[in-house]
């Protein structure tokens, strides 16, 4: 018996050229392909290669919606599809399972439906940032969902790493109408450990159809003025307050390091006449 399968493409995080060729491919063998969200390149250019391009858009508009409540309906919707057609496509921004719930919901839905689900990855915004911004993650980044600042209050991060935030400007709370931004209670819980004065580059995309990239730096206690002028896609960038290497105490492991050498070497000798 063939197995019912559901495919998961990520799309990049905007311009068509950011499209891997397994997923441009993928797409074009595909004659419907269901989208998250219509707002981005890769839909238009998809439907001017005469594919049928179905977006969820209406149901973020849907009066008491929940995050939780729409990515619920999506992932059934796209079971229902699976199943009838045996096979469906569901494109998602960047990558698949960065800052993206309806994947691991999909992969237990699957499981019990007993089908087969393949998620194929994709450049992330974070890719491009890391670029953009010169932050290399090797530094140590703590990557993290601005909403998640304002949901559990004292979320814990530290200021001697960077914190890259995404989801910056969305609704506070469970709905996507929600009217009140996460940037106050981003920027208060941001302003426990990082001096006011402390410099941050906020960054977002013009949203379609231009998608460029836009930027700006600014002190931390003006962060919630200047987020009112980003519409799409904010993402936050906060060094943090000096190099990592700079933390370290380099006079006390100076001082370690010398009592070391002075230390008889009884324990390496104890060791050798075991073996
Ligand atoms: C729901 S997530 C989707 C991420 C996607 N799965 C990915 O891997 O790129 C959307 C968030 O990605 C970030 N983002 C996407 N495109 C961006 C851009 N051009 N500039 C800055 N942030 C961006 C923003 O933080 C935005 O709120």
């Amino acid at each position: 018996m063939k197995t019912d399968e559901l495919i998961v493409v990520g799309i990049g995080p905007g311009p068509v050229k950011y499209l891997t060729q397994e997923a441009r491919d993928l797409l074009l063998a595909t004659e419907r392909v269901y989208f998250r969200f219509s707002g981005h390149p890769v839909y238009t250019w998809l439907r001017e290669q005469g594919k049928e391009c179905l977006s969820f858009d209406s149901l973020y508009m849907q009066d008491g919606m929940t995050y939780e409540r729409l990515f619920l309906t999506i992932d059934q919707a796209l079971i229902r599809a699976a199943k009838k057609s045996g096979r469906a496509v569901y494109a998602l921004p960047g990558n698949p399972y960065v800052f993206e719930l309806t994947p691991k919901w999909l992969k237990l839905m699957c499981e019990q439906e007993r089908m087969k689900l393949r998620i194929v990855p994709a450049m992330s915004f974070l890719d491009e940032l890391y670029v953009e911004l010169e932050v290399d993650p090797e530094a140590g980044l703590q990557i993290l969902n601005a909403s998640s600042f304002s949901y559990y209050g004292d979320y814990p991060f530290t200021e001697k790493l960077g914190l890259l935030i995404g989801q910056v400007g969305l609704p506070q709370g469970k709905s996507p109408r929600g009217k009140k931004d996460n940037v106050q209670a981003l920027t208060k819980c941001l302003l426990a450990k990082f001096p006011r004065s402390h410099r941050v580059t906020l960054i977002w995309s013009t949203g379609m159809p231009d998608y460029q990239n836009r930027r700006v730096t600014v002190v931390l206690k003006d962060l919630p003025k200047q987020a009112r002028f980003t519409k799409h896609l904010a993402t936050l960038y906060v060094p943090p307050v000096k190099p990592p290497w700079e933390w370290v105490d380099n006079a006390s492991h100076a001082a370690k390091q010398r009592a070391k050498k002075k230390r008889p070497k009884r324990a390496r000798a104890t060791r050798s006449t075991r073996t």
